[in-house]
């Protein structure tokens, strides 16, 4: 099934950009499109809205706010779960115990600072490219190029 999915580099790998798009291009995958986009706290809670009231919550927020995101949208067959498989397990040291490839296996760091996002069903992506990518055309952001 053709889908497109939405996926961003968080702050703390987006040096990682270059690899992340060899990555993809090698999966067969297509960058529809990219912005690089700095979330403030209130984007960000909005974004993650479905994690209010978790433990890790505050720690998230906090990260995601420290600099700027590199978001894109992916475009092929089954594009949620591969840019997913891709990505690998959220927790980076279980992706790197399964001798994973992914790229939380290989740039992320710990369970919060993991470094990539992806879309988790066809609801959530189409939801999470219209917030980083309006049909309006507006900018969705304070702050994205
Ligand atoms: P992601 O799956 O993209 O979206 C939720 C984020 O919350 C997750 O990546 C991590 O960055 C962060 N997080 C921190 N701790 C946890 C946890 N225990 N379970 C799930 N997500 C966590």
């Amino acid at each position: 099934k053709l889908e497109k999915t939405l996926g961003f580099i968080k702050p703390d790998v987006c040096d990682k950009l270059g690899d992340v798009v060899d990555a993809i291009a090698e999966r067969g995958l297509l960058i529809s499109k990219l912005r690089l986009c700095i979330m403030d706290q209130n984007s960000a809670s909005n974004f993650y809205a479905e994690h209010r009231g978790k433990s890790f919550m505050r720690d998230l927020l906090v990260y995601v706010t420290q600099g700027p995101v590199i978001a894109f949208e992916l475009v092929g067959e089954n594009a949620i779960s591969r840019w997913r498989e891709l990505i690998g397990p959220t927790d980076p040291s279980k992706a790197r115990a399964e001798a994973s490839t992914s790229l939380r296996a290989r740039f992320g760091t710990d369970v919060t600072h993991n470094g990539f996002h992806g879309s988790d069903s066809p609801a959530s992506a189409a939801r999470e490219v219209e917030f980083f990518f309006p049909s309006s055309g507006r900018n969705p952001l304070p702050n994205c190029v």
